[in-house]
């Protein structure tokens, strides 16, 4: 049992109340309340099941998962829980589909079982993130920490010759000029690292940076805007403060005096990815990438 479910189990002993409908809040004209009143003789509370299990905070701190803040991926501590329950003991071996993949916590987790995992993903971040977490897992940490100590004496106004960013309408104005110019200097550094995998760690720490140094932040389904942008819209939106490029792609590519982002699980089992070649800024569409795990 891990920390958290340790912490939840010890604050929350009673397990399976039932959930009974809210007299306050009247289903009229509230289908989410309608359908939630329908079935809520059947659903049952699990107070292990606390917040921040579920969310993307327990990941905050999890190795590799700490550099992309996909909010919406699964912790590893539920992940984990919900296996635990399914396989019983003595576990039974799975094969596990998740047609949702995401960043891929599900499937690394069912890997590292020793389950067979297939997952299916929208978005060509996921099949980023799970190719840098591939490639962290076998990465050689010499040659990554040689390019991060190489990376200390980057002319950081020096641009990428011909590189702008590739910006869609959504995403104008979103950094500044400065943040431009160093993202540009950092690309034309990495395109010169010669380790694959260090390469592409580099450049999945770039992508992994674009929110927190953008004046705007992701809020459920919404895009805030900074009023530093000039873009916004109804109230004004202060994000505070926003670290420079350079500031934040050092402070991840550094990480408190761990230079290599490796995952703590060992090395990777054979996995392989299938999606579009990923060194590129340019994806305006996509097809959805199947990839599997054996
Ligand atoms: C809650 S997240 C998945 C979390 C993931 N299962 C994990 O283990 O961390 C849901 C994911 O579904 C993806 N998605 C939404 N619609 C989809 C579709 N039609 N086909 C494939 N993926 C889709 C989203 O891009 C998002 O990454």
């Amino acid at each position: 049992m891990t920390e958290l479910m340790e912490e939840a189990f010890r604050n929350s002993p009673r397990v399976n109340s039932i959930v009974r409908p809210s007299k306050e809040n009247k289903a009229v004209g509230n289908p989410r309340q309608a359908l939630f009143e329908r079935f809520a003789e059947k659903l049952v509370v699990n107070p292990l099941l606390t917040r921040r299990l579920v969310s993307f905070q327990a990941s905050k701190t999890t190795p590799f998962y700490r550099w992309l803040k996909y909010k919406v991926a699964f912790s590893p501590e539920l992940v984990d829980y919900l296996f635990d329950v399914i396989a019983g003991s003595p576990a039974k071996p799975f094969s596990v589909l998740d047609p949702f993949a995401g960043t891929g916590m599900t499937l690394t987790r069912a890997c590292a079982r020793g389950w067979k995992a297939t997952g299916i993903e929208l978005l060509p971040v996921g099949a980023h993130a799970l190719n840098a977490r591939f490639a962290a897992d076998r990465v050689d940490a010499v040659a990554f920490k040689r390019a991060v100590t190489t990376l200390d004496k980057l002319d950081w106004e020096a641009p990428k010759p011909g590189w702008s960013f590739p910006h869609l309408r959504i995403t104008r104005n979103a950094f500044s000029l400065e943040t431009e110019q160093q993202m540009s200097a950092f690309l034309r550094f990495v395109e010169k690292i010669s380790d694959d995998d260090v390469r592409f760690l580099f450049w999945f720490a770039c992508l992994s940076v674009l929110e927190e140094v953008s004046f705007t932040r992701k809020d459920g389904q919404y895009l805030r805007w900074d009023h530093r942008s000039g873009r916004t819209l109804g109230r004004r939106f202060d994000k505070g403060r926003v670290p420079c490029f350079r500031e934040a792609i050092c402070e991840r590519l550094k990480g408190s005096g761990k230079t290599c982002p490796a995952a703590t699980e060992g090395p990777s089992r054979k996995m392989r990815v299938s999606s579009k070649d990923p060194a590129s800024w340019n994806c305006p569409s996509w097809k959805p990438m199947l990839s599997t795990w054996r």
